[in-house]
């Protein structure tokens, strides 16, 4: 049962003409290409972390929550490549000794996230998981790579699971998930694993073949729309409000119009803060209640794509429940 949810951006709002100011790049072709008008960058000495601890918080406090069983962080920029950054989270988050650790499925790690949470309720052990998507892209990118600096944002968003009745509204599922690591390459940092340890002078940057991501985002996350489609038998066999990852408005657009959902019924946030990763689901469910597109009975479906290559889709009847 998801039952609280929260969403933190950095404050600083960079705008494409700031970009255009030192990259080979325009306005017009951000907002045409990419529909991307401004993106949140955290400042300096700001690390995932922080982002994470404020969307915990929040997120917690629109559960009505103080305590919970295990802390799941998704993120492809944790604060070190060791150890795991929900640890840190859950300790600043005053949440004691709990399970904390780290998801990494890149774009696609909330959806993961989600499976991974629902399923340690599901098991019995544990009847309450804080998740949060957090990711900080602004440290990973090539400062002179326009085709990644036009897209990424940096962003935190939370929600909080509970145990409840499958029929109840906030129930997660039905949810697939998929990868495909033949394509491994599409979307990478090179150095800083055992492949190709950061000491022997590898490319450090996140590097993604945008042309061919696209392609496979637009089939992958429509298969595994239709797949959960199928099984939720809602009426009409489509959702209220299609929320896809935030990395392109024409890869949402597409999404939509393979399952021949109207447009109109897309949730779009990626306009304001850009692709955020992990963050991107959260970060638009918190901008759809705020701007009361989701309210309580809503039936959201969200999909998701990114590196590994992975991908998820996941039905949500929406409950009633507060933003702080
Ligand atoms: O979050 C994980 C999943 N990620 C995604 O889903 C992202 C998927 N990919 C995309 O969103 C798009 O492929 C991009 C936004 C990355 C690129 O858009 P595109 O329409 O596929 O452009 P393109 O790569 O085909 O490039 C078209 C042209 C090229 O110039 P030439 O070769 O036609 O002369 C690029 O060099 O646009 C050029 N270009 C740019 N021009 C101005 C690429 N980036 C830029 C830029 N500003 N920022």
């Amino acid at each position: 049962m998801l039952c609280g949810l929260g969403a933190w951006l950095p404050p600083r709002i960079v705008p494409n003409s700031e970009l255009a100011d030192t990259l080979d790049t325009s306005d017009e072709w951000i907002t045409s290409r990419t529909g991307v008008r401004t993106r949140h960058i955290a400042d300096a000495g700001m690390a995932t972390s922080d982002l994470a601890v404020q969307a915990g918080e929040r997120a917690l406090k629109s559960a009505g929550m103080s305590n919970v069983d295990a802390v799941v962080l998704a993120t492809t920029t944790p604060d070190h490549p060791c150890p795991a950054t929900a640890p840190t989270v859950s300790a600043r988050l005053g949440l004691g000794t709990v399970a904390a650790f780290d998801v990494n499925a890149v774009c696609s790690g909330f959806l993961y996230g989600l499976m991974v949470g629902a399923g340690m309720i599901a098991a019995g052990d544990t009847s309450s998981v804080l998740l949060i998507g957090a990711d900080t892209y602004s440290r990973i990118l090539d400062p002179a790579d326009r085709s990644t600096r036009v897209i990424f944002g940096d962003g935190a968003g939370a929600v909080v699971l509970r145990a409840g009745d499958p029929d109840e509204p906030g129930a997660i599922g039905p949810i697939d998930l998929g990868s495909d690591g033949d394509n491994n390459n599409l979307i990478a940092i090179a150095a800083g694993g055992s492949r190709e340890p950061f000491h022997d002078g590898g490319d450090p940057y996140f590097r993604m073949r945008g042309k061919e991501v696209f392609r496979h985002a637009v089939v992958r996350m429509t298969q595994s729309a239709q797949t959960v489609l199928r099984r939720t038998e809602w009426p009409g066999g489509l959702p209220d409000l299609l929320v896809a990852h935030q990395a392109n408005v024409r890869i949402v657009h597409a999404v939509a119009d393979q399952l021949g959902l109207p447009r109109e019924q897309c949730a779009i946030h990626l306009d304001r803060v850009g692709n955020t990763a992990a963050a991107s689901l959260p970060l638009a469910l918190a901008d759809a209640v705020t701007t009361r597109r989701l309210t309580a009975g809503t039936r959201v479906l969200l999909a998701s794509f990114g590196g590994g290559l992975t991908w998820g889709a996941c039905a949500v009847r929406w409950p009633e429940l507060s933003l702080t």
